[in-house]
């Protein structure tokens, strides 16, 4: 049996890594394609050094540019791989722009394509990664959601052949980095005590390109810093890119750290180590809730709404004053004995996408 692997951004190579482990491990002829959507050392090539990644069989080098551009590329590049390897299977991760042109191309050259993390939804079809997963799920064969809501949202649009509820790869891999990862090592290279600053992840362009929300989140922080309280701010290029052309990178208070993107090991110590996390990322959402740290998230909506009906998170809008008070709110509330479920299969989604996989190839 022959998987193709495509992946292409930076919450791929995170979700990707036991995956394609396990799939090597069971004698699966893996072909692993990087997109190269992301590419600068720390959104890229860190991934694939800490997490033992596959060396990329395909790198396609594709690279930055508006959607249609972009995805224009990454069409014709993959369309080339897909027609010389001729895979049983293409997988795709997510919803960016690379999960979307790997599906496209594979499904309009016949090829069956697995879609992990299907039927998420925000409901909210301004959002790119909206269409992204929307489109990726209709065109996909086998349908890995990794929730009940997702199941429930793939059948509210007619999906209901090809579906597995799997948990999430992204347990998979926090739960085994959090076992390895020497935390006061990284806690005392950025200068940071257990539980007494707040983690910040700032990159939905829904925010970055919108300038008032930029502007309320980053005068929010800005706040917040100044209250006493230390924020710790890994920025994502895109973001860094914005507020340097609106010169709001200047006049930073002591307390806001603003860092490089940092590797992943060190994101699963923050996020566990932070008292709470201000994010737009659906990842690190989650991965807060793996490490019980409570979220703040300056959206209207987010896709992983029980851990919002949980309590854990909360969705603030982005209202400058609402982000202030329910980041001074949470950051002085007890969390130890709050109700913690396990929503996503317990480690084992990994394991189990792999078995559905070579049960198609038997
Ligand atoms: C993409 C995904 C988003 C995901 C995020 C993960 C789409 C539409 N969006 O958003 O769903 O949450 O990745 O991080 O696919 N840049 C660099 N260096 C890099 C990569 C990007 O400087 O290595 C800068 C470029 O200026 C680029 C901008 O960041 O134009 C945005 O990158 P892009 O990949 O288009 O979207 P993301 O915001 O990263
Ligand atoms: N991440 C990381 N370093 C950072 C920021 C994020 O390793 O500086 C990891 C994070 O732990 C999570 C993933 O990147 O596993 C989330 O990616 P991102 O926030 O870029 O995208 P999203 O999940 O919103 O699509």
């Amino acid at each position: 049996m022959k998987i193709l692997s495509i992946v292409g951004a930076r919450p791929q190579f995170i979700k990707a890594a036991l995956v394609s482990r396990k799939l090597r491990e069971k004698g699966v002829n893996e072909i692993f394609v990087h997109v190269g959507q992301h590419y600068d050392f720390n959104m890229s090539d860190i991934f694939f050094q800490e997490l033992n990644l596959p060396k990329p069989d395909y790198y396609l080098g594709v690279g930055s540019g508006t959607h249609g551009e972009q995805t224009g590329k990454m069409l014709m590049e993959i369309e080339k791989v897909l027609l010389k390897e001729k895979p049983d299977f293409i997988l795709v991760y997510g919803d960016t722009n690379t999960t979307l042109a790997g599906a496209l191309a594979a499904v309009k050259l016949h090829i069956s394509v697995a879609h992990i993390e299907a039927g998420l939804r925000s409901f909210n079809r301004k959002m790119p990664e909206e269409i992204n997963r929307v489109l990726t799920d209709h065109c996909s064969d086998i349908l890995f959601a990794p929730t009940d809501k997702a199941v429930e949202n793939l059948k509210k649009e007619g999906i209901t052949k090809g579906v597995y509820k799997i948990g999430d790869v992204m347990f998979d891999i926090a739960l085994e980095v959090k076992n390895r990862v020497n935390e006061e090592k990284i806690l005392t290279k950025y200068n940071l005590k257990s539980k007494d600053f707040i983690l910040v992840t700032i990159h939905r362009a829904e925010n970055t390109d919108n300038n008032e929300n930029l502007k309320n989140i980053w005068s929010a922080l800005k706040d917040i810093a100044n209250s006493g309280i230390k924020l710790f701010f890994p920025i994502h290029p895109r973001t860094k890119k914005v507020l340097e052309n609106y010169s709001l990178v200047n006049k930073i208070p002591e307390n806001l750290i603003i860092t490089e993107p940092v590797s992943y090991f060190e994101m699963v110590v923050l996020e566990g180590n932070a008292k709470v996390i201000i994010t737009d990322s659906g990842g690190v959402q989650k991965e807060g809730y793996f490490f019980k740290t409570p979220c703040i998230i300056p959206r209207n909506e987010t896709e992983w709404i029980e851990l919002v009906e949980t309590g854990w998170n909360k969705v603030v809008g982005t209202k400058k004053e609402n982000i202030i008070k329910e980041a001074l709110k949470t950051y002085n509330e007890d969390t130890s004995n709050k109700k913690w479920i396990d929503f996503y299969g317990g480690g084992k989604a990994s394991e189990g996408i792999v078995e559905v996989l070579k049960s198609y190839g038997e």
